[in-house]
């Protein structure tokens, strides 16, 4: 019997006798998850080298270096072409869609420079945050418009996951209600679209560390923020096999003046977070750096391998200012310097993968290893 007429009028009653609907094919999901598992594949990491054309042009003045396209072409095809053994441990590098669309020196395009090593080509397909109205500063992210046609001309260019980054601040009123739900639901709409295109969502609701609260206020809410988005990617049917999380490592706020904590507090904190909320069958976790000093985050990951409490998924990197701030510092935008912006680069990806499994006995510290990487209120 039809309860809803109208509606029965025009859907065959067959085609509704379950209110769920696979918007992937068991090969769709098949791809998806060996992707991602290839992402976290033990001892390897994500470099995230997907910063704006403005973000780009904030680490290129720190070495005197001006904002041009070349000179941001020249800096991405340093990093691409640093030895093959950075594909030891770096499994995948995030492009902003500039140098997605840009070639190294010998006439190459980055997206295929990157293949030949090994690694798996990855985009930023965000448009930035904008303000959420009637919250204390706080914001969403823009993007969705279009987002399905850009997704299947990356997946056509041979690009195979993707990252949408979300900011929840903490402070006093924050964060409220209406932004852990709207950020939740807008990456469950992002991460949906990506898998219908074949490409990994990387999920980033990034909790900030601007303020002085202490480590427990910033493990309490690095859960509930993750506990919203988990109800909505639910909510979205979202395929969890085939996502990643990117998350926060839970640490007290930048200016926190309280007793030291140590990386084993902050691993502990990490992973109660994660274990209370992120279910067994997302593919892995993979963290944003957020402004630790490079050995701090590659210390904190290493502590994070080591916590005695279940971890159902591979926890590694996907570090943007902590794989990257002693390359820089090396290179200072001259041809000369390459080699030894490359040495960097190695020691800071060998450390980081035997931190992601709980292995960095110290030792590999880069140029810019004490150097404080901390960025206000930061934006990629
Ligand atoms: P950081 O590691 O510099 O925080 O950036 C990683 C990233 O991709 C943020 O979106």
């Amino acid at each position: 019997m039809c309860f809803a007429p109208d509606v029965c009028d025009i859907v065959p009653v067959a085609k509704m006798a379950s209110r769920f609907v696979n918007y992937l094919s068991p090969q769709q999901e098949a791809e998806l998850a060996d992707i991602a598992r290839r992402l976290v594949a033990p001892g390897k990491g994500i470099l995230a080298a997907d910063e704006s054309i403005s973000t780009c042009g904030k680490r290129l003045q720190e070495i005197n270096v001006e904002n041009s396209e070349d000179n941001r072409r020249r800096y991405r095809e340093l990093l691409f072409s640093c030895e093959d053994a950075m594909a030891e441990h770096v499994s995948g590098v995030i492009l902003f869609d500039e140098t997605a669309r840009q070639y190294d020196s010998f006439g190459t395009p980055f997206v295929k420079c990157l293949e030949r090593k090994g690694i798996i080509p990855g985009i930023k397909v965000d448009k930035g945050v904008v303000p959420l109205a009637g919250t204390h500063g706080e914001s969403t992210t823009t993007g969705l418009d279009g987002l399905k046609e850009r997704c299947d001309e990356y997946k056509s260019m041979g690009i195979h996951f993707a990252k949408w980054r979300c900011v929840l601040k903490i402070s006093k009123f924050t964060p409220s209600y209406l932004a852990m739900l709207e950020n939740a639901n807008v990456l469950a709409r992002y991460a949906s679209i990506c898998q219908q295109s074949g490409l990994v969502p990387i999920v980033e609701p990034e909790v900030l560390p601007d303020g002085d609260h202490d480590l427990e206020t910033a493990r309490r809410i690095t859960e509930e923020v993750l506990a919203f988005q988990y109800k909505a990617l639910a909510d979205h049917h979202v395929f969890l096999e085939g996502t990643l999380l990117k998350p926060n490592m839970v640490t007290a706020g930048q200016s926190y003046q309280g007793r030291y904590n140590s990386p084993e507090d902050n691993a502990m904190a990490t992973v109660q977070a994660l274990y209370r909320t992120v279910p067994a069958a997302v593919a892995g976790v993979v963290f944003l750096s957020g402004g630790q000093g490079e050995e701090s985050a590659t210390i904190n990951l290493n502590a994070i391998n080591k916590v005695p409490l279940r971890r159902p998924w591979p926890l590694t990197f996907s570090f943007g200012r902590a794989l990257q701030a002693s390359v820089l510092q090396a290179w200072q935008g001259k041809d000369e310097n390459r080699k030894h912006a490359h040495d960097e680069l190695l020691k800071r990806v060998k450390a980081n993968g035997l931190a992601a499994q709980g292995k960095y006995q110290g030792g590999l510290e880069g140029m810019a290893a004490g150097k404080s990487l901390f960025v206000k209120d930061h934006a990629y």
